[in-house]
């Protein structure tokens, strides 16, 4: 079978068989390149060591096909050969560029090199660094730094005497130094240094002093320490008092005095607080064990863990085409690439499981995990509210630290978690108690018939999920009262003086919950032991009013003109008859053409009847003949044409257009028209408040004018509280004081109910509230849920959530009535029927005449009796 393969092989042409030999055909080949520049007077030595050291290797344990070693004394050779894999011992510098010349050609690549060398690729090659013992943490850092287990931009180093100058040095170069920014960007560094105390006071007094200075502002928040334990423990305590370890800053201390044998780091880590970031990474070397360093150490390692890896791929290979027929091993025969991988993953196994040199050196990380620890106690959540909870200050009684992983020398950093778990995991899906109780729209509870709650929703309730979310938390409810709520839209006072906020804010006061998820009105000065988050939403207050209704049309005929106008005209007419008059019985014209004055406008009386008569264009009998009379009658004329047109056109425009009563908009408007109008607030309210502490006289005025009513801001509330506020609003001029978000609810549930268009809010709003959530007093977590409140805001992502729960907009938003029924006003009874008044009025008017006439008669014929005189006319 063997031959037949190489027969195809043959066939298929020289360069492919070269190019990829299968292990099973061909001896693999390996390339070891001992740079002579780096070695300096060893290379000799070591080379011959290393060779007899390999041909030994591969007799003993390698028992499938051979190995066929090339050694070269400086990096930059040719690479043409068909190498599987190429063994490097030669300065940082040298071993970067001799791997990015074998970059594609996906050859296994394992590296021995200097101290302070970043490593090369994981995934595609093995680099071990050599240190001297007790040099290595210049390397441990720069792998830190490289493997991406430090996200930081700037970082503190605080250190004291127990560490030489050079090592700091090199640790702030690993750190600084330039390397290929897409691997890890520099780190920019401020290094303080604490002198050496001997006894524990003023090794306190001067860490105090050393932090208290540090400008945390611009230096930023991630420190990193190098000290002793015991330095380390006075060092935490110090920047807990100081307020330096808080939820956004990061604390790495690293601790070179431990080994494995005294193993008692997190014994000897007495207290940890709720919301910090501390892990440590302490070394772990283990003394007792004999562990040799040096670098033909290494280099043995390293060709024993590939001659290992080797003949167990050589193996696999045998295996695996002695059960497949030779065609289909050409099909399934590993790539050139997946053999690479599978060769490094071999190699990086032993390593890890048989590497001895460096001294043994080994460092550990541990992690604290803190945030959400102390409320871990609170598992009942109905028990948590009744028991007095002990007050802990944020100290947690059981720490919980977490391995992450381990640090050697020959295989780098490994860590199964990461160094700050809560700075890239949140709370690490721990739970939160929550309080909460019902109140649309913030908060939104359902219950099933058995009055267990089995879903929540509501703006605040969206902000929560979307904060738990994003910070990796999950709620337990905790309800601030059993009894079933009533559904019904909050307003002001049952946000500020409801039993629940009461309970729930004493609650998060005493630390039973970490948050309390209802709107809670922002005060000036809330009670003691709790604080606001930034505002959630900010309710403005606005008033709802009548919608402003058509003036009767009773008088409609007299709208047309102004009183003053009807004033002017009524003078007109009584002047005019006079003047016509006169101008008439002056006239000279009359005797001269010897004509005699006879019928209308002989008399006075006439005359006016005559004017009137024009007006409504019903001309007279008789006209003057004088020209002087006829100017003036003409020039009536003329007047009456402008009058009468302007009024019938005028009269139409009122008929098709109904005219509004002035529409009360703000608050300025509602206070001049105080008399007419009255208006409440609700007892107790924020709006009372700061109307009470203002300065303005419009809203002392409203302040002191109000009516104090205990609604509760819902709809029934306004419907059925003792004076019937909505029927009041609706008939007797009055007006009702809220957050405007309410008062939309308002009216629209009423036009629901009515269908009608009764009210409307005003434009004005005035007196803004701010809605927060609360936490408990100096909780650690306040800047962490601000922060994501905030973006929540700049995302638009809380304005968009309310829109959903607001009332939608209807026709009686707006503000004039609806254009249809101008359109298609036809003119009714209403609209004539002063015209009508007018008629009756006449009428009776005449008849009094009448009477008076009659009566006149009747005294004239008495006297007639009594003084005999003829008639003569
Ligand atoms: C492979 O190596 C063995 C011993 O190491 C040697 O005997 C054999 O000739 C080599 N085969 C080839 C094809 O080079
Ligand atoms: C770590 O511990 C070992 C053993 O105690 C010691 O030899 C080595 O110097 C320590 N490392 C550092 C950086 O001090
Ligand atoms: C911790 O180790 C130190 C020695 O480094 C020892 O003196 C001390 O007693 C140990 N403490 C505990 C709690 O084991
Ligand atoms: C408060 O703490 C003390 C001491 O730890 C304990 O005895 C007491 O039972 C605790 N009280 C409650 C209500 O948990
Ligand atoms: C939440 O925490 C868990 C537990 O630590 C972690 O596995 C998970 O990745 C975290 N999720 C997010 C989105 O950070
Ligand atoms: C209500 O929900 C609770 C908790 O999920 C459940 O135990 C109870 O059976 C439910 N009751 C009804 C009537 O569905
Ligand atoms: C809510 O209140 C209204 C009126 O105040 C009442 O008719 C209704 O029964 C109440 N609903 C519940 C569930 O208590
Ligand atoms: C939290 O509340 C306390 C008083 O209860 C107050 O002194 C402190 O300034 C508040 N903190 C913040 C961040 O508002
Ligand atoms: C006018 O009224 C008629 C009948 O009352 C109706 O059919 C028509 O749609 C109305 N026109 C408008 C513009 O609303």
């Amino acid at each position: 079978m063997k031959l037949w393969t190489f027969v195809v092989l043959c066939v298929l042409g020289q360069g492919y068989a070269e190019d990829f030999p299968s292990l099973i055909t061909a001896n693999a080949s390996i390339a070891v390149v001992l740079d002579r520049q780096f070695l300096g007077e060893q290379h000799q030595l070591i080379l011959e060591k290393l060779k007899d050291y390999i041909r030994d290797l591969v007799r003993v344990e390698l028992k499938h096909g051979g190995l066929a070693v090339h050694y070269y004394s400086w990096t930059s050779i040719s690479l043409r050969k068909g190498f599987l894999a190429i063994f490097s011992v030669a300065s940082c510098e040298d071993t970067w560029s001799l791997f990015s010349r074998i970059e594609g050609q996906e050859l296994l690549m394992f590296a021995l090199t200097e101290a302070d060398c970043p490593r090369l690729p994981v995934d595609s090659a093995i680099t071990v660094t050599y240190t001297e013992a007790g040099q290595e943490l210049p390397q441990l850092i720069m792998d830190l730094r490289t493997m991406r287990a430090l996200n930081w931009k700037s970082a503190v180093i605080l250190h004291d005497d127990a560490l030489n100058r050079d090592i700091i040095s090199r640790v702030v170069q690993s750190l600084t130094s330039q390397i290929n920014d897409k691997i890890a960007p520099s780190v920019s560094v401020t290094v303080y240094k604490m002198k050496h105390e001997n006894n524990d006071y003023s090794t306190k007094k001067e860490i105090h002093r050393v932090l208290s200075k540090l400008p945390v502002k611009k230096i930023g928040e991630n420190f990193m320490t190098i000290v002793t334990s015991d330095v380390m423990l006075t060092i935490a305590e110090t920047a807990r008092e100081l307020l330096m370890s808080h939820t956004q800053a990061q604390w790495l201390y690293l601790i070179p005095d431990t080994d494995k044998q005294n193993d008692n780091l997190s014994a000897r880590i007495n207290s940890l607080y709720e919301g910090e970031n501390v892990a440590y990474i302490y070394n772990f070397t283990d003394t007792r064990r004999h562990c040799k360093n040096g670098l033909m150490c290494y280099c043995k390692e390293m060709m024993k863990a590939f001659i290992s890896a080797l003949d167990s791929a050589v193996q696999d290979e045998f295996d695996v085409a002695a059960q497949v027929s030779d065609e289909e091993w050409e099909a399934i025969k590993p790539t050139k690439l997946q053999r690479r991988d599978g060769l490094l993953k071999h190699m990086q196994q032993h390593i890890e499981t048989n590497s001895k040199c460096g001294s043994c050196n080994t460092w550990k990380a541990i992690a604290a995990d803190t945030w959400g620890a102390t409320y871990r106690q609170y598992v009942d959540s109905v028990k948590s509210l009744e028991n007095e909870a002990n007050t802990t200050n944020g100290v947690i009684e059981e720490v919980e630290m977490l391995q992450v992983g381990t640090w050697r020398p020959a295989d780098g950093v490994r860590f199964n978690d990461v160094l700050f778990p809560h700075v890239a995991h949140g709370f690490r899906g721990k739970e939160l108690p929550i309080i909460t109780y019902h109140n649309p729209p913030w908060t939104i509870l359902h219950a099933n018939e058995s009055g267990a709650i089995v879903s929540y929703g509501g703006l605040i309730f969206d902000i929560v999920k979307q904060l738990a979310r994003n910070k990796n938390f999950t709620i337990r409810i905790i309800l601030a009262s059993t009894q079933k709520q009533n559904y019904s839209y909050a307003s002001s006072t049952d946000i500020v003086h409801s039993q629940n906020a009461k309970i729930s804010m004493a609650a998060v006061a005493k630390g039973q919950a970490a948050l309390g998820v209802a709107p809670f009105s922002v005060l000036p000065d809330p009670i003691p032991g709790i604080n606001y988050t930034i505002a959630v939403s900010t309710q403005p207050y606005a008033f709802l009013i009548a919608r402003p209704r058509e003036l009767s049309r009773a008088m409609l005929f007299l709208l047309p003109f102004t009183a003053d106008t009807w004033l002017c005209l009524g003078f007109a007419v009584v002047l005019m008859g006079p003047t016509l008059y006169i101008v008439h019985r002056l006239s000279p014209y009359y005797e001269a053409m010897e004509i005699p004055r006879q019928g209308g406008l002989s008399t006075i009386h006439n005359c006016l009847w005559y004017i009137y008569g024009a007006l409504l264009q019903q001309g007279g009998m008789y006209l003057p003949r004088a020209d002087s009379g006829r100017l003036v009658v003409g020039t009536w004329w003329l007047v009456v044409l402008v009058v009468v047109t302007t009024y019938s056109g005028n009269l139409v425009a009122f008929l098709t257009f109904p005219k509004q009563e002035v529409p009360v908009t703000t608050i300025a408007e509602l206070m001049e028209k105080k008399d007419v109008y009255t208006w409440s607030i609700n007892k107790g309210s924020y709006l009372e408040m700061e109307l009470k502490n203002s300065d303005e006289q419009k809203y002392k005025t409203l302040l002191n004018g109000a009516e104090m009513t205990t609604a509760t801001g819902s709809v029934e509330s306004y419907r059925s509280t003792g004076s019937y506020l909505l029927e009041r609003v609706r008939n007797k001029r009055h007006v009702i004081i809220d957050w405007k978000m309410s008062l939309n609810f308002i009216m629209r549930a009423e036009t629901e109910a009515t269908n009608k268009c009764d009210f409307t809010v005003s434009d004005e709003e005035f007196m803004d509230e701010k809605v927060a959530m609360i936490v408990p007093a100096g909780s650690p977590y306040l800047p962490v849920i601000n922060k994501e409140i905030n973006r929540m805001h700049k995302a638009g992502l809380i304005t968009k959530w309310l829109s959903r729960y607001l009332p939608k907009r209807d026709r009686c938003w707006m503000t004039t009535t609806a254009a249809q029924e101008i359109n298609n006003h036809t003119v009714n009874l209403t609209d004539m029927q002063g015209s009508f008044f007018v008629l009756f009025l006449g009428t009776f008017i005449a008849s009094s005449v009448l009477l008076f006439e009659w009566m006149y008669k009747r005294r004239k014929n008495k006297s007639d009796k009594i003084i005999i005189k003829p008639y003569t006319e």
